[in-house]
């Protein structure tokens, strides 16, 4: 079966293929790595128990990131030309992720079904840092089962280390609050130093890991 999908790839120009295994999927990783997949990368879920997060424990950070000028806001009510503004904030500060390395910037259309044309996306639960009304940061939340799935947070680069991320998912957490949601959940990149600690200083708890394996495809005229 792994042969066929390798043709088909190939023949549709794919250059590689992708596959996640549990980090303790033992067999399943070796599996992987006789077949020429190589470890590319380790992520792992972290839970935040929203019943019993303490609010006022954090207030400084929201404080820090308002005493810059920094405002935020859920995007309801957003305006057409204020969905666009954040698109391209999205896509933009997706691709400085660890996670798209090597991997193609996304289109407008793609951002768009993560931000608004997804039936798990709400209005309420992105939230956008603004300074002098242009957006320079968000964090959006998916609702996954009884719980709040925390799909992505950016700021732009000029404005990192001012505490504006995990003023962010502060109003996120409140947000999925409001809505009775007790668990939020993160993934991430083992290697993602800014938002592990972003995410530890709000409290988050690791679980397991999950490893994502990568292989490269020879092209189909080789
Ligand atoms: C992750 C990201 C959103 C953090 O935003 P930020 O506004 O710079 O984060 P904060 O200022 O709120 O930082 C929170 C804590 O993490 C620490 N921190 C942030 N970036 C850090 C870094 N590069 N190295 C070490 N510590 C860092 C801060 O010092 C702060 O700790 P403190 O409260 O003790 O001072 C930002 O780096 C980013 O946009 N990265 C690119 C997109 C990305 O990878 N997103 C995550 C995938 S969803």
């Amino acid at each position: 079966m792994l042969a066929v999908l390798e043709g088909e790839a190939r023949a549709r120009d794919f250059r590689g293929l992708v596959g996640t295994v549990q980090e303790d999927a033992r067999r399943a990783r070796a599996w992987m790595e006789r077949r020429g997949f190589h470890p590319f990368a380790v992520r792992f879920d972290s839970l935040l128990n929203l019943e019993r997060f303490d609010r006022d424990a954090h207030a400084r950070h929201l404080e820090r990131a308002s005493a810059a000028g920094v405002t935020f806001a859920d995007m309801s009510g957003a305006t057409g030309a204020q969905w666009r503004e954040l698109l391209s904030l999205f896509q933009s500060l997706l691709g400085e992720t660890p996670d798209m390395q090597d991997l193609p910037v996304w289109t407008t259309d793609r951002c768009r079904a993560v931000l608004q044309n997804n039936p798990n996306a709400r209005p309420e639960w992105i939230i956008v840092a603004r300074h002098a009304s242009k957006a320079i940061g968000l964090t959006i939340g998916h609702k996954l089962g009884d719980e709040i799935y925390a799909y992505f947070t950016g700021v732009a680069h000029a404005w990192r280390g001012q505490n504006i991320g995990v003023a962010l998912k502060l109003m996120l957490i409140e947000a999925a609050r409001s809505h009775g949601v007790e668990t939020m959940r993160a993934t991430n990149l083992d290697r993602n130093t800014p938002i592990l600690r972003v995410n530890a200083a709000l409290g988050f708890k690791k679980a397991l890991g999950t490893i994502e394996y990568r292989k490269l495809l020879a092209p189909a005229q080789a």
